[in-house]
């Protein structure tokens, strides 16, 4: 592919853990990464080592919770780029408290502030980025938007006694991951015409600075972002997978 026919894709929160490899593992396949971080010196950093591999990568500022930057960022990926082929909302949060046990607070204990916080940014916030870039999402003639949700957003898994996560309850976290799996059908519904692809991924239980004590490497946690990311044209849409097996909503 020539350099000026190569895929653009932004990534949210891409100096770190999951968002930093799948930001490698785009790179690998030859197609442009902006990087997008809140923070300019960890944002230019990961850009460093991202070239260092080899790989095209450009740091763009983007910090979930500010606005501005959502409007800067695109404002730039349009002066730039003209259109914008892949977005993965992978930024989030995860500041539910523990108990002096190290038990999660319960549903009906969490405070209003970790339910508000959380979903500022794993929620409305993403939305926001997502509005921001649809239009020029609409430009690329094969635009693909991955939502990073976690398992724990399942309701169906939740509700099941027999589900591993059944004792494993997160409220605010969980809860934020269930609603952006309800916005990503909405928009799936809302573009279904039209040749952009909307899913929802679970990256697995990854080890990372979110999830320390998570089983996988973020090599095996970043593919499902990396498939649904670059789905070929006959792929689906407005559904929520893990290493290309769906999961219950
Ligand atoms: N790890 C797992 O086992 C697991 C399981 C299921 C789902 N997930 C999901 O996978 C995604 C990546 O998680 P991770 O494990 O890689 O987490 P992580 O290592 O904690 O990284 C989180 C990333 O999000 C960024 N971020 C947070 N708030 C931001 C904001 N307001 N604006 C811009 N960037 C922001 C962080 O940037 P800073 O460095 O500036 O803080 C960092 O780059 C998340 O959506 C997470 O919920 C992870």
């Amino acid at each position: 592919m020539s350099e000026q026919n190569k895929k653009i894709a932004l990534i949210t929160g891409a100096n770190r853990g999951i968002g930093f490899e799948t930001a490698r593992q785009l790179g690998q396949q030859n197609i442009k990464v902006l990087v997008g971080a809140r923070s300019e010196a960890s944002g230019k950093e990961a850009e460093a080592k991202l070239k260092d591999e080899g790989f095209d990568a450009e740091f763009v500022l983007l910090d979930v919770d500010n606005k501005e930057t959502h409007e800067s960022a695109a404002k730039f990926v349009a002066e730039t780029y003209g259109k914008l082929d892949i977005l993965i909302n992978n930024a989030a949060i995860s500041i539910d408290e523990t108990d002096e046990n190290g038990a999660f607070v319960p549903a009906s204990k969490t405070s209003d502030e970790v339910f508000r916080k959380t979903f500022d940014t794993n929620f409305f916030n993403t939305i926001a980025v997502t509005q921001a870039f649809v239009p020029l999402i609409k430009k690329s003639d094969a635009g693909r938007i991955v939502f990073l949700s976690s398992g724990l957003g399942s309701l169906n898994l939740h509700s099941d006694p027999d589900s591993p996560i059944y004792n494993y309850k997160v409220p605010a976290y969980d809860i934020s991951k269930t609603a952006i799996n309800g916005y990503a059908v909405h928009l799936a519904y809302e573009l279904k015409d039209t040749n952009i692809k909307v899913n929802a991924a679970h990256p697995g239980s990854v080890v990372t600075d979110m999830n320390p004590n998570g089983e996988l490497t973020v090599e095996e946690g970043a593919k499902t972002s990396v498939d649904l990311a670059t789905l070929a044209a006959d792929g689906y849409t407005g559904k929520f997978i893990y290493l290309g097996e769906e999961l219950p909503w």
